[in-house]
């Protein structure tokens, strides 16, 4: 992952096979006009193998959506970080919103699959971000501060991962957070990376028609995308439109 700017699709719980080579089909033979900006999508773990396949030598980088933090063992339904660095996976999301609140992820699992991920050489996309009731009663910015802060605190100072600024209250319900706030937000992230922030992403609700104004903000490396990555004409919409921003 080397230009300033991502973007990655995490496709969740959706696509089998063949729509997914029918994505494939339509974005592969596009993105490589796009230099100033990596590309990335995060499949359901089964089809991990299948898409790292289909995208051999493409401008197209392939993650994990979550991973376990030890390396092998009795730990049924999981897989690891040396098994997906194996398959060939460039990155891992971790603490994703959806896997806190559904799955009971917590704060300390998050660190854990953090550093998993750096030991064996898989970038870490690592989610954080306030409820809706946290947002209200004035404690994101401290919530938002203590998941980065957990994070980072047994990391090495030269350390290096992505973040994405994820408001839960934004996931897939159509809400974007005020650019201000995505400002305010990212520049909290920065300062509690204390220098191992590659990237600060922002997610929640993007989509081609604002990816533009929110990645014209500086503090912006790119977007985590939900929704708006799963067919091709909007990804690739996105990514022109990212693209574009990032000139
Ligand atoms: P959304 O999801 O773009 O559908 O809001 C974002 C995410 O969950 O990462």
């Amino acid at each position: 992952m080397e230009a300033q700017t991502l973007l990655i699709g995490n496709w969740k719980l959706n696509h089998g096979k063949k729509s997914a080579q029918a994505f494939l089909q339509e974005v592969l033979p596009q993105v490589e006009k796009f230099s100033n900006v990596d590309l990335a999508i995060a499949p359901v773990s089964l089809h991990l193998d299948f898409l790292l396949t289909q995208t051999k030598n493409a401008k197209l980088r392939i993650g994990a959506q979550n991973l376990f933090y030890e390396d092998k063992g009795a730990y049924t339904g999981e897989c690891s970080a040396p098994q997906l660095k194996e398959l060939g996976a460039s990155f891992a999301i971790i603490g994703h919103s959806e896997r806190r609140k559904i799955f009971g992820e917590t704060d300390e699992d998050v660190a854990k699959k953090t550093k998993a991920c750096l030991e064996h050489g898989l970038m870490p996309v690592v989610c954080v971000g306030e409820t809706l009731a946290e947002r209200e009663n004035q404690s994101h910015k401290e919530r938002v501060a203590f998941q980065v802060s957990e994070v980072v605190k047994n990391l090495a100072q030269d350390a290096k991962l992505v973040f994405a600024y994820e408001p839960v209250w934004a996931i897939g319900t159509g809400k974007v957070a005020k650019l201000s706030d995505i400002e305010e937000m990212h520049e909290l992230i920065k300062e509690k990376a204390q220098g191992r922030a590659f990237k600060i992403l922002y997610g929640g609700s993007v989509n081609a028609q604002n990816i533009g104004e929110i990645a014209a903000l500086s503090v912006v490396s790119g977007a985590l995308v939900g929704g708006a990555s799963l067919q091709s004409e909007s990804f690739l919409s996105m990514v022109y439109e990212l693209a574009r921003a990032k000139e």
